[in-house]
Parts: C-alpha cells; structure tokens; sequence
C-alpha cells in the first residue's frame, strides 16, 4: 500500500513510518524542515517538504495523489493560539478537503482522548484553543464523507511499545492516560489494516489487550 504521514519527522511519525516501511509498504512522509529529510528516509520513508500550515490546496492534492491513505500526525506542539488553530484546525481541515481532490478517500486521525466539541475546558486554559481546534478538526472529518479513523490516545510518552492497549469510551475515567507513543504507532498501523475501524473515533491507554484485538 502507499502511504502519506502528515508531520513526518514527529516522534509518532518517525515511529509509524518505521513499521509502515518496514511492513513493506510505501511510505511519503510530509516534512516542513528539509534538514530532517535524512531521519525520515531512515525510516524507509521518502521525504517530501511541504508546510502544511501554508501549502495551497492542490499542492497538498497533488502530494496526497496516488495514496491509499492518508495520516494526519502534526501538531503546533502547544505553541502560540494562533499557530494552534492554523496547524491543528485550519491545515488538517485543508488536508482532509484535498484528500477529497486528490481521490484518497482513507483518513487516519491522531486526535487525543477527551477530544470532543463539549470538552468543557475553560476559555482561559491554555490546554482550550488546542481542545477547541482537534474537536473541530475531528467533527469536519466526521462530516467530510472521507473514510476515517479518529485515534485518541492519552497522555503521550516514549515508552516502549508493549503492542497492548486498553480502548477508552467517551466519558470513561481510566487510572493512568499514559500511552506510548510506539503502541500509537502501531494503532496506525492497525487502523490501516482495518475496515472495521472505518467510521469509529477510537480512544485508548496503555493497557492489556492485544492492539490487533482491538482493532479487529
Ligand atoms: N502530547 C501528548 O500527550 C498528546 C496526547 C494525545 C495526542 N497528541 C497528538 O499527537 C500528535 C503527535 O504527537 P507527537 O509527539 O508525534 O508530536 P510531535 O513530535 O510534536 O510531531 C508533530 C510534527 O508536526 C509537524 N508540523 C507542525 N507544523 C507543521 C506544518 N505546518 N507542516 C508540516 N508539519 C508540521 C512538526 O514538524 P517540526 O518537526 O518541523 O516541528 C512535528 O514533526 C500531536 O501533534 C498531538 O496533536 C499529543
């Protein structure tokens, strides 16, 4: 299959592309920064840099063309409000409309747990322009007739991958949100190969079920 990640030199990304590549797949990783165009062809991805925050529509479309899927994994990073809401809700509703142009109709999301339009953070948190922006960008995918998986794991860390997650209802309370970054690639991956998970906001944890289980 032929891949695309968004924000392919993140650390989710980097990881995502390793076991994309690695499968056997062919993977274009979207990267803003050419100095990180070494790393991701370490990966056994091929770079292409292109801002999304910036890209016109049918640059996008013209990258996204001849994919099978594409993966949304960038992120402003808790920078300015301002470049929150350009990167996590304006580009990656821009994305998902030239995935439209481009005829690629698969759509993986990586969102965070809790991601929702009542998330109920208050307007003078910091965490709110990055909440009100995910829960905007997954509700246009939701509406974009694209075939789509929204993934929202917890709290991120670099722990290794123990390939086990506990998957997490809207409303659910869970002892610890840590999730590392290695099973969120591997969710991915999972997602990818699932057309059970078409049409499903899945949110998840480190835990103790099998991340193919889950995803079956
Ligand atoms: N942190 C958490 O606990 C948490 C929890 C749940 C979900 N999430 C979500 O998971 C996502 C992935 O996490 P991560 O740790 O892999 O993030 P990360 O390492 O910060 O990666 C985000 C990537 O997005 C890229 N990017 C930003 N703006 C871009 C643009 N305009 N055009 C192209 N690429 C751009 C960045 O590029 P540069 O390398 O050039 O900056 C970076 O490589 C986050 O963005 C967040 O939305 C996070």
């Amino acid at each position: 299959m032929k891949y695309l990640i968004i924000g392919g030199h993140g650390k989710v990304a980097l990881l995502t592309s390793t076991i994309l590549a690695g499968g056997g797949h062919d993977v274009t990783s979207i990267i803003r920064n050419p100095d990180h165009s070494d790393d991701v062809t370490e990966t056994g991805a091929t770079p292409v840099v292109l801002d999304v925050e910036t890209a016109a529509r049918d640059d996008l479309a013209g990258a996204f063309s001849g994919h099978d899927a594409i993966i949304w994994a960038a992120g402003a990073g808790g920078g300015s409000p301002a470049r929150t809401r350009a990167v996590d809700l304006e580009a990656a509703k821009w994305s998902m409309d030239a995935a439209k142009d481009a005829g690629v109709s698969r759509y993986v999301m990586v969102s965070y747990l809790g991601s929702r339009l009542d998330h109920g953070v208050p307007e003078s948190d910091p965490f709110y322009t990055y909440a009100e922006a995910k829960a905007k960008a997954d509700e246009y995918l939701r509406g974009s007739g694209l075939d789509y998986t929204i993934l929202g794991p917890g709290r991120l860390t670099l722990d290794e991958p123990t390939g086990k997650i506990t998957a997490v209802e809207q409303g659910e309370q869970t002892t610890s949100t840590d999730t590392s970054r290695g099973n969120v690639a591997h969710a991915i991956a999972a997602a990818l190969k699932s057309p059970a998970s078409n049409g499903r906001t899945i949110g998840f944890v480190d835990g103790d079920t099998p991340i193919e289980d889950v995803f079956a």
